[in-house]
């Protein structure tokens, strides 16, 4: 034990399971509070990965980074072992691994969100869609890494895409059913908040900025760059997302018998009508948690956070510097359909060099020679901090002109504008 502040702090072994710029943000800033951290496998950039899997390692707390292991059951196997385990088990993961069921979660709770319906055969999908006003939208119901939903304005694309959506041609078993939603407009916002069951405390918002092109043009990827904070989600917003959101949701899962003890991600449209669930994560965004995490103030301790989450008895409250943060994700050509990997990266030394940088290390693998190579579709997250978002974003793409790989890509317009203020009132019909 060691003394910080009038609090005194236990120092934990932490392992971070997972391989990619989340886990490498994650890995950071628990080691900043002093814990001793290791990742698994993590990936040649990251500082502490070791190649053995979680089951093998003996830490004080397990945080799980990526859905696909929470939904097929690791932090219940690991709580099996009598691991302390931050991310929830395979029956709160559900949450993320259908959206069918997440839906229904969301109406038990009496949380807005689209209007919708899941289907499994054509017919009935298809005559679902055409009774739908434009935009249409149409999403994988299992986990398809961020890239099982359509968004269009052309009725025969979504036509065709619900038939090979639940051919299984486009997305194996995630696109047998399919969930067809009304089209939401509005600026998006991410609100994660870190939950033990029954309470919740949220971090700082985010915006993610989903499509592969500038101004939002391009397919959806897993997240092209993001900014945290969000000059239109004022802390009585966040307030509101959990309390109409977040412990709603938290109590639907225990009235199934579901003690949800991890992160739940909120991600929102702010509609004129108020903020409605897009969608529910169980886990960090990435890159949502390469500008919130770095934002958390010095002494914010993020290990004993989320030890207290998984010990079921949340105490702490995170703070945030007032800090602006900025993540600029680089890409391998042909991302997100056929990323081609192998590359050699040039430039990472000057890259970090820039102050305030970070460059936290995803889609890498060595080269063999002390370098690094690509080896999968996002590569790099370029994060700067600085104390306004226009300088954060500065150093974040002065950063970024550094690097180079044949065939880079990256959105030259993360956080160029920042969300209009939406006027944020409590409706009429008394839902927000
Ligand atoms: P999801 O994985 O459900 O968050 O969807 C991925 C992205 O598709 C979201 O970030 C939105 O940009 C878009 N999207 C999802 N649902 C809707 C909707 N109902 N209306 C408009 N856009 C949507
Ligand atoms: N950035 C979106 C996600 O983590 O799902």
């Amino acid at each position: 034990m060691v003394e910080s502040g009038d609090e005194m702090r236990s120092l934990m072994r932490v392992c971070v399971v997972g391989s990619g710029g989340r886990e490498h943000a994650l890995a950071e800033v628990l080691a900043r509070g002093s814990h001793d951290v290791v990742v698994s496998p993590g990936n040649a950039g990251i500082p502490g990965s070791v190649a053995v899997g979680p089951e093998e390692v003996d830490a004080e707390l397990f945080v799980i980074g990526p859905e696909q292991p929470l939904v097929q059951g690791l932090a219940d196997r690991l709580r099996v072992s009598g691991r302390r385990v931050f991310g929830p088990g395979a029956d709160g993961a559900r949450l993320e691994g259908s959206k069918r069921w997440m839906k229904e979660v969301l109406d038990d709770a009496g949380v807005p969100t689209a209007r919708h319906g899941a289907f499994v055969e054509v017919a009935p999908a298809l005559r679902f869609l055409r009774c739908l006003p434009p935009p249409w939208v149409v999403k994988t119901d299992g986990l398809a890494a961020g890239k099982g939903v359509l968004v269009t304005t052309e009725l025969a694309e979504a036509e065709a895409d619900v038939a090979a959506k639940l051919s299984g041609q486009a997305f194996g078993d995630a696109g047998r059913t399919v969930v067809i939603e009304e089209g939401l407009t509005g600026p998006e916002l991410s609100i994660l908040a870190v939950c033990d069951g029954a309470t919740a405390a949220a971090l700082a918002p985010a915006q993610d900025h989903k499509r592969l092109g500038d101004g939002d043009t391009g397919p959806n990827t897993g997240g092209m760059g993001a900014y945290s904070p969000v000059a239109c989600a004022p802390p009585e917003l966040v307030d509101a997302v959990v309390e109409v959101a977040v412990v709603p949701t938290l109590a639907a899962l225990r009235r199934r018998g579901i003690d949800y003890r991890g992160v739940l991600y909120a991600g929102l449209m702010l509609t004129p009508e108020g903020p409605k669930v897009l969608e529910f994560n169980v886990r960090f965004g990435d890159p949502e948690a390469q500008v919130v995490l770095p934002r958390l103030a010095v002494d914010c301790d993020l290990g004993a956070l989320l030890a207290e989450a998984a010990d079921g008895r949340l105490r702490s409250r995170p703070v945030f510097s007032p800090q602006a943060a900025v993540t600029v994700v680089c890409a391998t050509e042909g991302y997100p359909t056929s990323p081609r990997t192998g590359e050699r990266i040039e430039g990472l030394e000057a890259s970090a060099a820039v102050e305030g940088v970070t460059v936290y290390c995803a889609g890498v693998a060595a080269d063999g020679a002390g370098g690094l190579v690509t080896a999968g579709g996002r590569v790099l997250d370029v994060t700067a901090v600085a104390p306004t978002l226009a300088e954060a974003r500065d150093r974040a793409y002065l950063a970024v002109s550094r690097l180079s790989w044949p065939g880079m890509q990256y959105r030259t317009d993360i956080a160029a504008a920042p969300l209009p203020s939406p006027s944020l009132s409590r409706n009429g019909e008394g839902t927000w």
